[in-house]
């Protein structure tokens, strides 16, 4: 039993995130998610767009501790097999996947 423990406290995670993070590029807010929400994401999410299109008004990315409080939703939308944002897509897949890596990997 407790050699089961042990292999299973010395193997992954179980998030999967160990196969994505490992020799991703190192991205961050900076070099990355600013600009990737701006493009994408702000005319409609920033508390300040002059059209929101319905966006929630408690959903703003404007900085990165409000884009950390939503990152869990974030993934859940825009990633993944089907993403629903931004609504129109257009996203390449070479983006999302950078902002996969962001929100699971970097900080
Ligand atoms: C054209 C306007 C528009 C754009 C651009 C847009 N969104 Fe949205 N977003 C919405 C609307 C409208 C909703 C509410 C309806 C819904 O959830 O589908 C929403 C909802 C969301 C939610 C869920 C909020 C909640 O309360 O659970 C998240 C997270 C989100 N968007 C993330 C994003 C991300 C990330 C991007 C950029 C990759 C993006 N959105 C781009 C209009 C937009």
């Amino acid at each position: 039993m407790i050699l089961l423990l042990a292999l299973a406290c010395a193997g992954d995670d179980g998030t999967g995130t160990d196969a994505l993070c490992d020799g991703a590029p190192v991205t961050t807010y900076d070099n990355f998610g600013a600009g990737f929400l701006t493009a994408n994401c702000e005319t409609c999410h920033a508390a300040s767009a002059p059209d929101r299109h319905d966006a929630p008004a408690d959903a703003t990315f404007d900085d990165e501790e409000q884009v950390w409080a939503w990152a869990d939703a974030i993934l859940d939308t825009a990633t993944g097999d089907a993403p629903t944002m931004p609504p129109q897509g257009g996203v390449e897949d070479d983006d999302r996947y950078r902002l996969e890596v962001w929100l699971r990997c970097g900080g």
